[in-house]
């Protein structure tokens, strides 16, 4: 397997190539954990990996050194999928020092201890030098937790990027040019809608304090190292920081007995108009994690549920939730759905759901008792076409 990423800087990372959950993130491709050495007149590690794969990990450091040598272990962010092999490691590398920012330090200490590890607190600006090669550190506050910082080597114009312009994607290329670019991209999107979206505006932040670097690859802490398509990931972050919507409607639906179905399709029909595009998903027979990625950049939507024991689908109070979740209030929408002898619930439950998502509702729940009438559906085809409208305004 390749690793280098350049004269002395390898991967030592590991290819998760089973998971396909990831606290209910679907990882179809599976993951890695990236992990880097950097050989110098001092050693250092970038990022450790999951504690499940401690072992293949230093089995890897060790191809290039010992890992008594290590000198530097930088911890970049204190997520488990990382920092769970840290116990670990300080016994692996005697005399280490675990570099991190100070919350980081405070949430690796409240998972496992360590606070008379040999810590060494960075904060923005702060650099080590190894001799050859130095490390900057630019603390990422929320990108996407607390504690989690950038590690910069500026000679080689290189980012660790952490979790920042990840891919769940396991695989024994290790570079972007080496895998299908659309493969890429779309696990590049998948991850922003379900790890990075809720905190974009700290994203937004940390573009703007990572501007003035020169980048010329990014390695992140999952998937494919970027040096062939740098520019595209920029770009494509700052559309989704800003949540650039496209002309796209989605119709979300769960429903009993197919009456909800019904008025689904008809409001899709109205949204089917030139130059929208459009999607209908049924949130039972999807995941969260795609129902978010679909979502993500959508300028309206509708949202429908059938009324079971009074209340909305339980799949589609689980959809809702985990939209309201990613905060992304610029999007026009409506609730829809039937209901039987109860005379409420699945749609007025999915109304106040959409308020309370701050979503711009184009008119009231569109409901209606057992079957739709041809009325109705009528009704629901204009309401597909308010749908599209608002999509072309993106
Ligand atoms: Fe890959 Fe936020 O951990």
């Amino acid at each position: 397997m390749r690793t280098k990423l350049h004269d002395n800087i390898d991967w030592v990372g590991a290819i998760d190539w089973n998971v396909r959950d990831f606290h209910s993130y679907n990882t179809d491709r599976g993951a890695t954990y990236n992990s880097y050495l950097i050989r110098d007149n001092e050693n250092a590690v970038i990022d450790p990996v999951k504690g499940s794969f401690f072992k293949r990990w230093i089995e890897n450091i060790r191809q290039f050194a010992d890992p008594a040598s290590i000198k530097y272990l930088i911890c970049n962010h204190a997520e488990l999928d990382h920092s769970s092999s840290l116990p670990m490691a300080v016994e692996a590398f005697p005399g280490v020092q675990i570099v991190a920012t100070r919350k980081c330090r405070d949430t690796v200490v409240n998972y496992f201890g360590g606070a008379d590890w040999n810590w060494r607190i960075v904060k923005t600006g702060d650099e080590i030098s190894l001799g050859k090669r130095t490390l900057r550190f630019i603390e990422t506050p929320m990108v996407h937790w607390p504690d989690s910082m950038f590690t910069y080597v500026p000679g080689d114009k290189l980012l660790f990027s952490m979790d920042a312009f990840g891919q769940h994607i396991a695989t024994s290329a290790r570079f972007d040019d080496e895998v299908d670019p659309a493969i890429v991209m779309e696990e590049a999107k998948t991850y922003y809608a379900n790890i990075v979206i809720s905190y974009s505006n700290f994203v937004r932040k940390t573009m703007e304090a990572a501007a003035g670097l020169d980048i010329a690859m990014i390695a992140p802490s999952h998937g494919v190292i970027w040096r062939s398509n740098v520019p595209t990931i920029l770009a494509a972050y700052k559309d989704w920081m800003v949540n650039k919507n496209k002309k796209k409607v989605v119709i979300f639906f769960d429903s009993m007995w197919e009456s909800t179905t019904r008025a689904a399709e008809a409001i899709l029909d109205g949204a089917t108009q030139p130059g929208v595009e459009t999607n209908l998903v049924h949130v039972r027979h999807s995941n969260l994690t795609g129902i978010a990625t679909e979502f993500m950049d959508a300028a309206a939507f509708a949202f429908g549920s059938s009324t079971l024991n009074g209340l909305l689908m339980p799949a589609a109070a689980a959809a809702l939730v985990y939209m309201e979740g990613m905060r992304v209030p610029n999007k026009a929408a409506f609730a829809f759905g039937s209901y039987g002898w109860a005379g409420k619930g699945g749609p007025d439950q999915v109304e106040e759901y959409l308020k309370r998502g701050k979503y711009e509702l184009l008119r009231p729940a569109l409901k209606f008792p057992y079957r739709p009438t041809a009325d109705i559906l009528d009704e629901a085809r204009k309401a597909g076409e308010a749908l599209a409208e608002k999509a072309l305004e993106a």
